[in-house]
């Protein structure tokens, strides 16, 4: 499978920002490690991070037709995109959506997601592994 992993904004100081919370492995570990589970499976994965929203939007746009799913981490867009939300619902390819902290056991502003409507599932608390277990979830089904 072709995967697109798009993390949005923050994501790239993973390692450094609130490791108490999302870890001390940094952006480029998580990238090489989903890319390793990938190709251990015969499949891709492109990583994608970006701090703006209309970026994400744009990457998930140009996904329709070239991956087969998406594993999304929109961060704090998570609770306020609805154009993320729209883009996603406008495009043929299935996502995934990640979260590393448990989002539920955090401010009550994180608790809700705008964006997981248009996925077929959401994960959130497992840390870094979330999104193999998203990519693993796709590998499954098909
Ligand atoms: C996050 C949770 C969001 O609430 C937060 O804004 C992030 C990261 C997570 O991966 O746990 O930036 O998406």
């Amino acid at each position: 499978m072709r995967f697109l992993i798009i993390n949005g904004p923050n994501l790239n100081l993973l390692g450094k920002r609130e490791p108490d919370i999302y870890g001390k492995d940094g952006y480029e570990v998580l990238c090489q490690r989903l890319k390793a589970y990938a190709a251990a499976h015969a499949s891709t994965a492109e990583c994608f991070q970006t701090n703006h929203e209309g970026a994400i939007i744009d990457a998930i746009h140009a996904a329709d037709g070239v991956y087969d799913a998406i594993v999304l981490n929109p961060g704090a867009y998570t609770h306020y995109s609805i154009a993320i939300l729209d883009a996603l619902k406008a495009v043929d390819v299935p996502c995934v959506e990640v979260h590393i902290s448990n989002v539920h056991q955090r401010e009550e502003f994180r608790h809700k997601s705008v964006t997981a409507p248009a996925c077929v599932g959401q994960i959130c608390g497992l840390g870094l592994y979330g999104y193999e277990a998203a990519m693993g979830y796709f590998l499954e089904r098909t």
